[in-house]
């Protein structure tokens, strides 16, 4: 199979680009708008519908993985049409090109389409309720997909993390390793989401043969914590110092509203799939193990 990969250059795009090292039964395109120098990744902006055609129809893809989103999710509130072109627009642009050439398209959506504030974990047909620019563009995003008649499975995850990029575990390192003290939220419960999992659960629909099962799928890691909670493992299992001190919500003030409460529930994907999820605190030590040797 031809795969393209979109936003290769990210989190999830990275994660997907060290399962594809020295496989050789698919042919991946790892594509992005950044240039990163000396890389295999081939600049493709996916708002870019004549540049996206083209390029599937050259390399005759089979298969496109959307990891490229706008997940700037505070700066999305100042610069919505760049959201919206980005999380809404573009999948829609990706999905067409899928549906001509008969190709799936696995899309990357999030647990902020439900808003997330009530306590109970959330299944793929709960209803969605989307605050701020971000969630409303990614809940339009997999509308866009699902209107296009292409073959698709949308993933929504939740908390990504990984080695590479900005995220909250980069974050927490330095903070914890150049402050005494670091307040940390303990009243947003959820679940954390290495990269790297994410990223083994996509690259075994594929090799597995189940892309014929098609829908929307939830995964994140196992296990449910706070902001909090996921800081102090950080801040333990890396041995910096500082005092994580919790503390509400309401003394972080923000535009964007932050879902209390949002815990995917991965049943679906599970008993679909026939995988195994790892809890969230092992996959904080295997992201780690792995960063140890980048
Ligand atoms: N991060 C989270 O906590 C989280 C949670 C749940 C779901 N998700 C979803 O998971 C997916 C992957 O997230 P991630 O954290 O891996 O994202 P990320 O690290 O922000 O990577 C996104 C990539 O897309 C690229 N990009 C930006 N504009 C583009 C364009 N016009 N065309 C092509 N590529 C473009 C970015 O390049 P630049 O860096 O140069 O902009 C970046 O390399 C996204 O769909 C996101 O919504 C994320």
């Amino acid at each position: 199979m031809n795969i393209l990969v979109t936003g290769a250059g990210g989190q999830l795009g990275t994660s997907i680009r060290k399962f594809a090292e020295g496989q050789k039964a698919h042919r991946f395109i790892f594509t992005d708008v950044a240039s990163r120098p000396g890389s295999d990744i081939v600049y493709l902006d996916i708002t870019n519908q004549d540049a996206v055609r083209l390029l599937c129809e050259s390399e005759k893809v089979d298969l496109i993985i959307n990891c490229a989103a706008y997940t700037n999710v505070e700066k999305a509130e100042e610069d919505m049409a760049l959201c919206k072109l980005l999380n809404a627009d573009a999948p829609g642009i990706l999905a067409a090109v899928a549906a001509r050439r008969d190709a799936t398209l696995i899309h990357i959506s999030t647990d902020y389409v439900f808003g997330g504030d009530i306590p109970i974990p959330l299944k793929e047909n709960f209803p969605t309720q989307p605050a701020g620019v971000y969630a409303v563009t990614k809940l339009q995003g997999e509308h866009a997909v699902q209107e296009s008649g292409c073959k698709y499975l949308i993933i929504r995850s939740a908390w990504l993390y990984s080695a590479y990029g900005r995220n909250f575990l980069k974050t927490m390192q330095k903070l914890t390793a150049e402050r005494p003290e670091v307040k940390v939220v303990f009243d947003q419960i959820g679940t954390p989401t290495w990269a790297g999992d994410l990223a083994a659960f996509i690259v075994h629909i594929i090799v597995s043969g189940q892309l014929h099962k098609t829908g929307i799928y939830h995964y994140s890691n196992e296990g449910v914590c706070s902001w909090f909670d996921f800081a102090c493992a950080i801040r333990d299992l890396c041995g910096t110092s500082a005092r994580v001190v919790p503390c509400h919500s309401a003394d972080f003030p923000s535009k964007v509203h932050r879902p209390a409460y949002s815990v995917l529930d991965k049943t679906k994907a599970r008993d679909t799939f026939g995988i195994n999820i790892p809890h969230w605190y092992h996959a904080l030590k295997q992201c780690l193990k792995e960063a140890e040797s980048l």
